[in-house]
């Protein structure tokens, strides 16, 4: 199968980009569906596009990265099309905020990007559902199992957990985006097995909302304030592998308030 996701630079690639976002997908069955979506939008939209696609959280590829290639590449414009139903209301903030701190963190000409509105509000959404539903009343119906689900886990031996704060101002200040490239390092170094091994989960407020986005790491409980990409590589280089606090990002408790240090 062709690589659609292969940006390619040079004299011909500059137009428009379009990436078709999804929030999350590990497994080959989704992969392989984003993939074929994107065959056919590409085919649909004809060669003057260029047609990706990417994950916000969970997934290669990332979001930040698809960016960065086509910035490179040299796409004079980037339309995002969130394949979301329905769209958190903080989505579009979140997106916002994440687009112009990754123009911040890498300076140079980036195209003019766009975000197009919300999946429900196109036209031809409702022909589409009523075609999805007859499809779907055509398939077999759900089929009780031969045999009885299995009623037996094992028990975890990872020493690690890292939690990664949902809260409302950890999400504003991309915490999603954190908790994504975070999945997806810990799938790439498979961080579960490799030394104490890791366990990540997202969790409601931690308490230092001030510090968003905000992680901690267990089994000491250190908090991590004003988290990007670049600082969970490091969290899982110093702490997760070997051990050590990254002071410049940790925040220990003092009895007293505590705002981010630049
Ligand atoms: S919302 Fe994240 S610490 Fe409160």
């Amino acid at each position: 199968m062709q690589d659609l996701n292969t940006v390619h630079s040079g004299p011909t690639s500059p137009g428009r980009a379009v990436v078709l976002l999804a929030k999350s997908a590990f497994a080959a069955a989704p992969m392989r569906e984003m993939q074929r979506l994107t065959e056919r939008i590409q085919r649909q939209r004809g060669p003057g596009e260029h047609v990706v696609f990417a994950f916000s959280e969970q997934g290669t590829p990332a979001l930040r990265d698809v960016m960065l290639e086509l910035r490179d590449a040299g796409f004079g414009e980037i339309v995002i099309v969130p394949l979301l139903i329905p769209l958190e209301p903080s989505f579009h903030l979140w997106l916002g905020r994440t687009l112009q701190r990754w123009l911040q963190e890498a300076p140079g000409a980036w195209p003019s990007i766009h975000v197009s509105p919300p999946p429900e509000e196109a036209p031809g959404l409702d022909g589409l559902i009523g075609r999805l539903i007859e499809h779907g009343a055509a398939r077999p119906a759900v089929a009780m199992p031969a045999t009885s689900l299995p009623d037996a886990s094992l028990v975890p031996a990872q020493k690690r957990r890292v939690l990664v704060c949902q809260g409302g101002p950890c999400n504003a200040a991309g915490a999603d985006g954190i908790w994504g490239h975070l999945r997806n390092e810990q799938e790439r170094r498979r961080l579960r097995i490799v030394g104490d091994g890791v366990m990540t989960a997202r969790s409601t407020c931690l308490g230092p909302c001030n510090l968003a986005p905000v992680l901690q790491v267990f089994p000491e409980g250190t908090y991590y304030g004003g988290v990007t990409e670049a600082g969970v590589d490091r969290i899982i280089d110093d702490h997760l592998l070997g051990g050590r606090i990254v002071a410049a990002l940790a925040y220990a408790p003092t009895g007293r308030k505590q705002s981010l240090r630049s």
